[in-house]
């Protein structure tokens, strides 16, 4: 059930991306065509911008985002029984082993949290920012 969520949310999160990269184009092309008898200065005006959403389109995401993609399925309901977001009180059994054992479980995996999260291939440098972000919010 949940490797299906998963199948369905980056199916979701990558249509919106191409929906996002195909608007971008086609803005672009639009305002190539609306400016052309003008001149050079407003084409290159034009790509530069295609250009800039297309590379905003693959910029590395913030902590925050990388929580919300990889973690905030779980973490934000506490599904399965994972510490909530923001919620100290039950954080406090997991903070007390130490911050160095929460970035190995958040990892490597530690019973029902999955290594990860839902992100298996992503870096641990994302993984460990998206628990950063987790944790400030109960520090
Ligand atoms: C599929 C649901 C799920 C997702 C997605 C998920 N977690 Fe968890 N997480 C859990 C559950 C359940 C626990 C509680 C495990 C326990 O202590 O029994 C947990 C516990 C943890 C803990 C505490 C571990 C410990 O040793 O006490 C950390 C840290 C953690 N998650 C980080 C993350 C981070 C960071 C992400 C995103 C990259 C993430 N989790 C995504 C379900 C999830």
């Amino acid at each position: 059930m949940l490797g299906r969520s998963v199948v369905v949310l980056s199916g979701i999160i990558l249509s919106l991306m191409m929906t996002q990269v195909i608007h971008a184009q086609t803005r672009a092309e639009t305002i190539q065509e609306n400016t052309a008898p003008v001149g050079q200065v407003n084409v290159a005006g034009a790509s530069e911008q295609a250009a800039a959403a297309a590379a905003a389109a693959s910029a590395p995401l913030s902590p925050e985002a990388l929580y919300k993609k990889n973690c905030a399925f779980c973490h934000d309901t506490g599904t399965a029984g994972a510490p909530k977001y923001a919620d100290k009180a039950g954080w406090a059994p997991h903070l007390a082993k130490g911050q160095d054992v929460l970035k190995e479980h958040a990892l490597k995996g530690f019973k029902a949290m999955p290594a990860k999260g839902l992100c298996p291939q992503c870096s641990d440098a994302d993984t460990l920012a998206a628990l950063d972000h987790l944790l400030k919010s109960v520090q």
